[in-house]
């Protein structure tokens, strides 16, 4: 597929408040500084469509860009930065929850995962809570350029043998580099076929 044109819309703290027009949305979810917001960069080939920053923490907003004038990516903020307040830590995962649980639109979930590191708790975690609920989701292993292909294999080969352990089948699951755009066609394939199915 080819991204002709990416802007941005709108950033909201409600999923009412979110674009009503019923374009198919894809979403970005995961850990802070995970790479959710530099992954749609990527993908749409602009350098800060989505802001990023080395200090997690960065997304505070449900952010709608619409591609092609067809559909969108979302950018959601991440979860699990310790360093926030309690307060804000519940209120933001507030916001994530709700978008995910209620927000018609959501055509496909991706859950980033950082690809140098063992199944995390919070990353299981918050699939299983995915899983009671009913939500499809697919696995994005981003920063893949930041190690060999060896140990890239036996951490996506940990991940899979951990999930088996509760899950009766795999996501389907794509790996990525925001630096040298591993895994773009790929996700942007997906994407297309998604939306044809529509
Ligand atoms: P929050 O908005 O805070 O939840 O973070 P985020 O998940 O949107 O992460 P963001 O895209 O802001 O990236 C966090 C940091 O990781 C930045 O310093 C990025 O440059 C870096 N980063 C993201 N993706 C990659 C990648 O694929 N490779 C490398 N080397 N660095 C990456
Ligand atoms: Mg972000």
């Amino acid at each position: 597929m080819i991204i002709k044109s990416a802007e941005f819309v709108i950033s909201n703290t409600d999923y009412t408040s979110c674009p009503q027009d019923g374009k198919p949305e894809y979403a970005f979810i995961g850990r802070s500084n995970v790479g959710k917001s530099s992954l749609i960069n990527m993908l749409t080939n602009r350098k800060s469509l989505a802001m990023t920053s080395s200090t997690p923490g960065k997304t505070m907003l449900i952010n709608h860009f619409v591609i092609n004038d067809q559909w969108y990516l979302v950018d959601l903020p991440g979860y699990g930065y310790a360093r926030r307040g309690k307060d804000s830590r519940t209120q933001l995962r507030e916001i994530i929850e709700d978008y995910i649980l209620e927000r018609a639109a959501m055509t496909s979930l991706f859950v980033l995962v950082d690809s140098r590191h063992k199944p995390q708790p919070i990353d299981l975690e918050f699939m299983e809570w995915l899983g009671e609920n009913g939500i499809p989701f697919s696995i994005v292993f981003t920063k893949g350029d930041k190690q060999g292909f060896g140990k890239l294999k036996m951490n996506l080969n940990s991940y899979k043998t951990e999930m088996l352990k509760s899950w009766e089948e795999l996501p389907l699951m794509f790996i990525t580099s925001a630096e040298t755009g591993l895994g773009k066609e790929e996700i942007l394939k997906y994407i297309d076929t998604v939306n044809k199915s529509l």
